[in-house]
């Protein structure tokens, strides 16, 4: 159940600054404890989990319960100020229970403290640690460090470090799914995001490396492996050991590129279902489609941000593709793969946004008929293009009421979109239990519906693929049973 849930919001409310609290598999046999929790996207739940490897092998081993743990570490996001406000208040927490326990340490990782650097132990008394995305093989040294009372801050971002050779340590897995981590950073400056400067350059990690971990997860019994970069479309990676680099029809003949890398995961076993996220409107190729269009185990489910259905305002937020371009990128993946799941982001009242042209989002999220979207007012951030450039100029509550509009038509796309699925029959991956009722599994369709049926009297386990018939469905779910 506990697994279940948390699983659930990994993928509902991985961005919105929700936190987990990993759980530690095995504390035996571990001198000290650590506890870690993380916040914001997708990325920074895997660096947890990279950061408890480290950790485990220093002989630290992870516990649930912060008030008993030596090191308390909160992985934190900067997306937007509310992220931030909510690691703010955690803070707080851990910091009161520091007060009755002196010798315990805080340490704050992630995109926050990359961020503000050491300006963080300014703020924050009693933090004893700073430390940002790249810096965590140094993290031992830091603990150390600050066993001795010195304050420790690594806030370097590196140009290689892609963590390629440790192996994360799956927190809180259902044994199921599992994320891959393909690349680093960002540098596509968006002008809102604060990614690109609390991440680095992007740099894509050795494709054999990840190649062994997807094959590794599989021996161990997982059957999902969700690829991850903040713009994995631009994955590109070289084999140095293939002598073989010469261009053959201006291509390197020894270079992976994403669509590559997705074949190269594909064809690891049938049943090993692949996703990745997430994919950047101008840069998915047809080659990636028609890659997907080819294996049966590549999920047919594209995450392609909008962030705005109008031009001008794409521009202003240098996304570097038109209104036009992105409906024509929606047809052609309807084209290459018919039935292929989409969803999206939007940004509500960015800079400058008028009434009409908060329309044309509305009228292209109809066009693009999104399964799920992930909706957001616009937040300034400090030191991005926007907030040196622009006026945040659209009032709150216009922002707010322009979110509500999207949401409300979200929310409706959704239904309508889950209605067409009633009397259809899918490859459901059983992942777990219901949330609901023991007396039901949950699991997803190719496309990343959550699909929940009654166990019956079947034999089937976690892991195992069923064929679901659609008998009805709410907005967030379709609801069926095995046939
Ligand atoms: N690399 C991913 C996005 C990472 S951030 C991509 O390019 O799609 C996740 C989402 O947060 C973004 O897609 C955007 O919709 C939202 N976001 C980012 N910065 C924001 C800001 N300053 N205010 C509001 N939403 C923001
Ligand atoms: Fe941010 Fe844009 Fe990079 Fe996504 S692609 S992380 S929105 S800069
Ligand atoms: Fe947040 Fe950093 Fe991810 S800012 S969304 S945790 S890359």
């Amino acid at each position: 159940m506990e697994t279940l849930q948390l699983e659930t919001k990994v993928h509902d409310e991985l961005r919105q600054g929700e936190a987990y609290a990993p759980f530690a598999n095995d504390i035996n046999g571990f001198e000290k404890k650590f506890y870690i929790e993380s916040y914001g996207c997708q990325m920074n739940f895997s660096d947890s989990e990279i950061v408890a490897s480290i950790l485990n092998k220093e002989g630290f081993g992870a516990t649930r319960n912060y008030e008993e743990a030596d090191v308390v570490l909160i992985n934190t996001c900067s997306i937007r100020e509310k992220a931030e406000q909510t690691i703010r208040k955690r803070l707080t927490e851990f910091k009161r229970v520091k007060e009755q326990n002196p010798g315990m340490l805080i340490g704050v990782l992630g995109c926050m403290a990359e961020r503000l650097k050491a300006k963080l132990l300014e703020e924050e008394k009693l933090v004893d640690i700073v430390i940002g995305p790249d810096a965590y093989r140094s993290l031992p040294g830091l603990i150390e460090e600050a066993e001795t009372g010195q304050k420790g801050v690594n806030v370097l971002l590196s140009r290689e470090e892609t963590y390629a050779d440790i192996s994360p340590v799956r927190l809180d897995s259902n044994g199921v799914t599992a994320f891959v981590s393909i690349m680093r950073g960002c540098n596509n400056m968006c002008s809102f995001c604060v990614v690109p400067f609390t991440r680095g350059r992007e740099r894509s990690r050795d494709a054999h490396s990840i190649v062994r971990e997807a094959q590794d997860l599989f021996e161990k019994g997982y059957r999902e492996v969700t690829l991850l970069g903040q713009n994995v479309d631009s994955y590109y990676w070289v084999d140095e050991s293939v002598s073989n680099g010469s261009a053959l029809n201006g291509a390197v003949a020894n270079a992976v590129t994403f669509a590559k890398l997705l074949e190269m995961v594909a064809l690891i076993h049938p049943t090993l279902r692949v996703r990745f996220s997430t994919s950047h409107p101008k840069d998915i190729t047809e080659e990636v489609l028609r890659t997907m269009a080819k294996y049966d185990n590549i999920c047919k489910y594209i995450h392609l941000p909008l962030q705005s259905g109008n031009t001008r305002i794409l521009q202003l937020m240098n996304r570097t593709y038109t209104r036009e371009w992105y409906m024509a990128k929606v047809e052609q993946i309807r084209n290459i793969i018919p039935g292929c799941g989409i969803s999206s982001d939007v940004i509500a009242g960015f800079c400058t946004e008028t009434e009409e042209e908060h329309q044309d989002t509305l009228l292209m999220m109809e066009f693009a008929k999104y399964d799920m979207s992930y909706m957001f007012f616009y937040s300034e951030r400090p030191g991005t293009l926007a907030a040196r450039r622009y006026k945040d100029d659209v009032p709150e509550e216009v922002k707010k009421r322009r979110l509500q509009e999207i949401v409300k038509l979200q929310n409706r796309l959704s239904l309508e979109s889950n209605q067409r699925d009633i009397g259809k029959v899918f490859t459901v991956l059983i992942e777990g239990e219901s949330k609901r009722s023991e007396m039901d599994w949950m699991g997803r369709n190719t496309q990343n519906k959550v699909v929940v049926f009654p166990k019956e009297a079947h034999r089937y386990k976690k892991g195992d693929y069923v064929q679901v018939k659609v008998n009805s469905c709410t907005q967030a779910t379709l609801l069926g049973q095995i046939i």
